[in-house]
Formats: structure tokens, C-alpha cells, sequence
């Protein structure tokens, strides 16, 4: 990161991109957010944006700051909404007082004398291009003070007119919406009070019809947990922006004299290189994260769907010695192993081993399991109670509820008040009592239901409770360092930065459907890394959809993420059996260049086609991924088209036979397809290599090495 300062000016630079900001403004005001500018233009960006006092409007064109102020004039969303009991303080007015550098970036002060309250402002660019903004709010005076908004506000130029976000469902997460921004707002709003299925606190903008390499793309993620609103407008005035904030509920958060509120960190990133720029940006914040994982990522097996809630020993040994046959690393024991948890009705908050179904505790199965040489892991829902369970009959008050109402159950579940310290303390002495007695080594930390009135001795609650979650995770893993734990939420529900700088990996969908998962995990690769996307293998028929699917689908489609089974292996066939293993041996060949290496997801003209890779960061190797997801339109597919190889180098592209053989439909295939190919990476990338003819719902997998140096392109 390079800062520059000059007289009321500072910029924040990476390779890519700038932010410069205006500090003598009320709160800071960012004067540019995209391409880098360097230091020399600084004085002349304010010269050359400054904004006429057009007739018809106010006197002032009020600033488009970080906070705008209606007091100021802004006339749309302003920055900080809010009261004093008496209705005083509504529309406080900040005047700078301090900009501190920092490590990373700025902080700036503002303050408001007359209505005693202080702004804070903090931006940090970071190596890896995104840059992270937050703010705070504080209460100077001696009066309560209630905050219902604090938005991060960013100018887009108005050449940002397509937008992006991501909504979907359970078991279809991470769908693309694509919108064109005209006038008014388009609003992302979340109040389920997790990350959600369908409200992802993601948005892209970008300039018209920005595709996966081409066009200007600005793009936010909100570091949180909790409730969410993302707004993208066109303001009376013409102005475009984009305003981030927690969705409070009425009265969540009350500043008692002296407190403060303070965001999440909005994470930033800015592209010329289209939607793959700032995922790869995204990718690179992640992986820098002191939470990221450093070690191979284990290929899992979960008994979920092999066996549910039948717990029988026998089998789950046999599932074990199968596993580790095939050359699984992690054994997960799902749900249903606790105080009687013989199904989803009763047990949750139980966190003790079920005496009548495990009588010698989960030592038979743990010893197993190690002794073949796999790591053990453990399902839990800390966050959860069952009206039916000794927890629930001892400490009915430790719902997240009001008691005066009938709570509403989901999955017949209530959910517990952690911000409440007793429960905190209860959940922590009974996970870390199980961490600490038997050898597991992963933790899959579930949350099956949205929050529902959710209330904190009678405030609403679900600001404390994604803090009181964060402080609970981050005890367990202080106590226990070499745990991982998975964040799933009925899958994909609670998949954000806030969550994954404490986590190793997530569930990202309860669809093991390979014709689901193709878009699903393209969906979450705009911001998330593949390392941390569990991805399993599935029985033939899926249990979400009933869908049938060929293997080698299945496998190709997992083989990119946290790879995993989800089967009763038992079941399988000897042919099946002996293709698994090939599977896992081939992606413990890739995991490396797979999880350390650039995604790019490739534009491609036919809509059947899905297409990705991963490229090396020396760009000495890349693995493609041609999906095709339905039946194209016509009858031959046009040539696909690298990202991310280097035009100077000459690669040999291949088939990589994940499962064999393969089956295509054609009377006769290119030759490559046998042979392989050596072309440049600046033909692969301008020209393209014709696809075979691929059946519908299956997945061409491509192995590219780099063999020398292209002559041609350094003439
Ligand atoms: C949720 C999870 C599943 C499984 C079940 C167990 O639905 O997403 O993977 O763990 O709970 O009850």
C-alpha cells in the first residue's frame, strides 16, 4: 500500500487501484474509487471535479461523502440516522477535526459539537487490492443516543449502470441477477438475521454489459453475519452511489454516554479486467488472512446422507475403512450423535454423547477412524435448543425471544440469546469439553434457522447476537488452535468475511446436484476462494432434487473445492469404488495449483456452456473446466478462450480423464482431443480451442503445461 497526502488530500494506493480522498469535508469525501492514478494528479482532481451550482437546486451541492448529511443538503439516504430520547440529534452536521495515517491507511475524525457526536472513518488498502472501510459512531453527550443507520456511502460513475448481486434460496444459492440501474435504487436487504440464502451482502456494478474479463467493474462485500442492506441509487441530483450499512432493527442499538457503534468492514475492489478482477482481488484478501488455512485441504467424507440419523457402529466403521481405502483424509460424523438427537425434533442444546446409541462414548468410532490414519470431525449447532431437550426444560429463558409472545419454531428449533453471558459460557464449557476429551479435529458449526423476534431482554438483538457468535468463535478457536471448523448454515446460509476470517471452510449448499452446483459455485467464486468451498460427491441420485448423474459429473464438478463424499460408499460399485480413488489421487495431484492458483470464470457465447480454470500463479500450468449445462442450441459450440496464460509461453493442452471414459455424442471428435495440442497462450486467449461435442450435463476437464517459450509473440 503507497499513501500520499497533500493539503486536505489522501490517497490510497495498490497495484491496480486508487482512493483519494477529500478530508476537508464535513466527513470524508472520496473523490475517485477505481483505476490507479498515482500521486501526481492529486491538486488537479479536485480542480477537475469540482461541481457547478447548477439553477433550479440549493445553493450548495452538498458533498456525496462517506456520511452525507441531510443537514448539508444531500437530499437522498444520509449517512447517519438516529436520535435522542427528546427526537433531537436527527441530522447532525459533522465538521473534520483530525486525519490520523495508519499502518494500513487513514482514520478520520469529524465531530458535531452542537449534537455531541463524534464520526470515525477508517480505510485501509490492503496488498491484496481490496480496499476495507469502516465507520464509527459515538456518543459525547450525557444522553442516550439511538442509532437506527450508519451507511458507508461510495460515488460510482455514471457509467456504472449494470448491476450484479446475488439472491437464490436454499439448496440454490449464489444466483446472478443481472439488473441495469436507471433511476431510483435497487436495494439488497436482508433481515433474517444470518448472512442468508437469498440476500447476499454482495453487489458488482460495472460499465454496460460488463462480462467475467472485460469492463470496469466496482465491487463491495459486507464483512458480516447479520442483517444487511446494500443500496445502489441514482440520486435526485444525478449523483450514482452505493450505500452499505447493518440493517438495525427499531431501537437495536441505544449509545449510552461515552459508547460507540461501529460498522463491519465493507470490502472493496475495483477492476478494468471485468467481474474475474476483483473476485481474484477478493480471493487474494482472503487468502492473506491470518484464519486462512495453510495446509493441504483433507479430502472429507460425511456420513450425512450415507446414513442421516441412523447411528449404527458397524456401518459407520465400514464407511470408515472404505474411506480410508480410497484415500479420504477427514471423517465427519454429522448430526444425530448427541443426548437424543434420533431425529431433528428433539436434543439440540444437549452436548453430551448419546449414552443409548454411542454407550462407550465416541471412542469406538474416533479410535477407528484415527488409526486409519483420517481426522476425526464433529457436527454441532451451538447456537440452537429443541423445546425438547433438558437444556430448553432447565433455561426456558435463554431463548432469543420474548417471552410474553409464542415463539416461532423452524426445523422445531428455537434459537438461544448469546448475548446472554451465561449461555456463552455454557456453550463453550460443552464444545470445548468435547474438543478437549476426544481427538477431533474439525468442527462443522451449523445454523438451521433464520431469527425470528429476536429479542435481548426485550431489545431487538441481532447486532449482539452475530457479536456474541464472533466472541463464542473466537474463544473456541483461541482454546483450541488446531481445530478447523466449517461455517454452514442449512448449506450456503452464513457464507461472508465476517464469518470466514474464523473459519476453514464452509458448507456451500445442502444440493449435491452437480447440474445445481455448476452455478451455484460459480455464484459463490465472485468473492469467495475455492479452498474454502465444500464440495462433495453425491450418490448417483441426488436427495435434493431426485436428478441422476453420471459419475464423472459429479466428480468434476466437486473437484475444484474443498473436495468431499457424501455417499454411502457401501453402495457403490466396485467400478465406482475404484473411479473414487482415481478421483481423490488426481485431486491430490491439483489441490496445490487448485487452491493457490488465479480462477477465472471465461466468457463463452453459447449460454449452454459454463466454463472456468484455474491458472498458476507462474502461469506454468492451468486446469479447465467446460461444463455443459444444458442442451446448446446449436449444433456445433464455438471455440473457448483462455484467461490468464501467458502470451509469450507455448502450453500442451490434454483431456484430463478424471473419470474414463469419455462420452461426447460426435461421429468424430477434433483430433486434440486424443492427441493434445500445443498452441501459445496468446492464441488460446485471442483464438480459442473448438470444443468436442459434449453431452449434456457432463464436464470436459482440460490440463494445460506450459512446454516453452512462444518465439513467435517476442519477435
Ligand atoms: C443441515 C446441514 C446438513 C446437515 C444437517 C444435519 O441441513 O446443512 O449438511 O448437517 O443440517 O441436521
Amino acid at each position: 500500500m503507497k499513501r500520499a497526502t497533500h493539503k486536505g488530500i489522501v490517497a490510497l494506493q495498490s497495484r491496480e487501484t486508487s482512493l483519494v480522498l477529500d478530508t476537508s469535508t464535513p466527513s470524508p469525501t472520496v473523490m475517485h474509487w477505481g483505476a490507479f492514478l498515482g500521486s501526481d494528479d492529486l491538486v488537479a482532481l479536485r480542480a477537475a471535479l469540482e461541481l457547478p451550482v447548477p439553477h433550479g437546486g440549493l445553493d450548495v451541492v452538498a458533498p456525496l461523502s462517506l456520511t452525507p448529511e441531510q443537514g448539508s443538503g444531500y437530499l437522498d439516504s444520509p449517512g447517519v440516522e438516529g436520535h435522542r430520547p427528546d427526537g433531537g440529534g436527527w441530522a447532525p452536521r459533522f465538521v473534520s477535526s483530525e486525519v490520523i495515517s495508519t499502518e494500513q491507511g487513514a482514520r478520520c475524525i469529524s465531530v458535531d459539537e452542537h449534537e455531541q457526536l463524534e464520526l470515525r472513518s477508517e480505510f485501509q488498502m490492503q496488498e491484496s487490492g481490496v480496499l476495507r472501510i469502516r465507520s464509527a459512531l459515538r456518543n459525547l453527550g450525557d444522553i442516550p443516543y439511538t442509532v437506527q443507520a450508519l451507511r458507508i456511502t461510495l460515488p460510482l460513475p455514471g457509467r456504472a449502470v449494470d448491476t450484479l448481486t446475488f439472491a437464490g434460496r436454499w439448496t440454490n444459492e449464489f444466483q446472478p441477477h443481472r439488473q441495469r440501474l436507471a433511476t431510483g435504487s435497487l436495494a439488497v436487504e436482508n433481515r433474517s438475521g444470518r448472512t442468508s440464502h437469498d440476500r447476499m451482502p454482495i453487489a458488482f456494478v460495472g460499465t454496460d454489459a460488463f462480462s467475467e474479463s472485460c469492463g470496469e467493474v466496482w465491487a463491495v462485500h459486507f464483512e458480516w453475519s447479520g442483517n444487511s442492506v446494500i443500496s445502489i441509487s441514482s440520486a435526485t441530483d444525478g449523483r450514482r452511489s452505493i450505500q452499505i450499512s447493518e440493517l438495525l432493527f427499531s431501537g437495536e442499538i441505544e449509545l449510552a454516554p461515552g459508547a460507540s457503534y461501529e460498522t463491519p468492514w465493507v470490502a472493496c475492489a475495483y477492476s478494468e479486467a471485468g467481474t474475474n478482477g476483483v473476485s481474484q482481488a477478493f480471493h487474494r484478501e482472503l487468502r492473506a488472512d491470518p484464519s486462512h488455512p495453510t495446509a493441504p485441504r483433507p479430502v472429507t467424507l460425511n456420513i450425512w446422507e450415507a446414513v442421516y440419523f441412523d447411528h449404527d457402529l458397524v456401518r459407520l466403521k465400514q464407511l470408515a475403512d472404505r474411506a480410508a481405502e480410497i484415500g479420504v483424509e477427514r471423517y465427519v460424523v454429522d448430526d444425530g450423535w448427541f443426548h437424543r438427537r434420533r431425529n431433528d425434533r428433539a436434543g439440540l442444546g444437549d452436548w453430551w454423547v448419546d449414552a443409548t446409541v454411542w454407550p462407550d462414548g465416541l471412542w469406538p468410532i474416533v479410535n477407528h477412524v484415527t488409526s486409519l490414519g483420517m481426522q476425526f470431525g464433529l457436527w454441532f449447532e451451538p447456537e440452537m435448543v429443541n423445546p425438547d431437550s433438558d437444556l430448553y426444560r432447565h433455561h426456558p429463558e435463554w431463548v432469543l425471544a420474548d417471552p410474553r409472545y409464542e415463539p416461532v419454531l423452524g426445523r422445531h428449533q428455537l434459537v438461544l440469546d448469546l448475548a446472554n453471558d451465561d449461555v456463552r459460557a455454557y456453550l463453550f464449557e460443552k464444545v470445548d469439553a468435547l474438543l478437549t476429551e476426544y481427538p477431533i479435529s474439525y468442527v462443522k458449526w451449523d445454523m438451521n434457522r433464520a431469527l425470528v423476534h429476536p429479542s435481548h431482554l426485550g431489545r431487538a438483538s441481532v447486532h449482539a447476537q452475530t457479536v456474541a457468535l464472533y466472541s463464542l468463535l473466537d474463544a473456541i478457536r483461541a482454546a483450541h488452535p488446531r481445530v478447523e471448523i466449517e461455517s454452514c448454515a442449512s448449506g450456503g446460509g452464513r457464507i461472508d468475511f465476517g464469518i470466514l476470517r474464523r473459519t476453514e471452510r464452509v458448507w456451500t449448499s445442502d444440493c449435491n446436484d452437480p447440474l445445481d452446483r455448476q452455478r451455484i459455485q460459480r455464484g459463490f467464486s465472485h468473492v469467495f476462494p475455492p479452498e474454502y468451498m465444500g464440495a462433495h460427491i453425491g450418490p448417483p441420485k441426488s436427495h435434493t432434487t431426485r436428478r441422476a448423474h453420471s459419475l464423472a459429473f459429479r466428480a468434476a464438478t466437486a473437484f475444484f473445492g474443498h473436495l468431499g463424499i457424501e455417499w454411502n460408499i457401501l453402495d457403490a460399485t466396485p467400478e465406482e469404488v475404484g473411479s473414487l480413488a482415481a478421483v481423490i489421487e488426481l485431486h491430490k495431484r491439483f489441490r496445490s495449483l487448485l487452491h493457490a492458483g488465479d480462477g477465472f470464470r471465461l466468457d463463452h457465447p453459447n449460454a449452454a456452456v459454463l466454463a472456468h480454470a484455474v491458472v498458476a500463479q507462474d502461469r506454468s500450468e492451468a486446469l479447465v473446466s467446460m461444463a455443459m449445462i444444458d442442451t446448446p442450441a446449436s449444433l456445433i459450440v464455438e471455440p473457448m478462450r483462455m484467461r490468464g496464460l501467458s502470451d509469450d509461453l507455448m502450453y500442451f493442452v490434454e483431456r484430463l480423464p478424471l473419470v474414463a471414459p469419455f462420452h461426447g455424442g460426435a461421429r468424430r471428435q477434433p483430433h486434440w482431443l486424443e492427441l493434445g495440442l500445443q498452441a501459445s497462450g496468446r492464441m488460446l486467449r485471442t483464438v480459442g480451442i473448438q470444443p468436442p461435442t459434449i453431452d449434456p450435463e457432463s464436464v470436459l476437464l482440460l490440463h494445460l503445461t506450459a512446454v516453452s517459450q512462444n518465439h513467435a509473440s517476442r519477435g
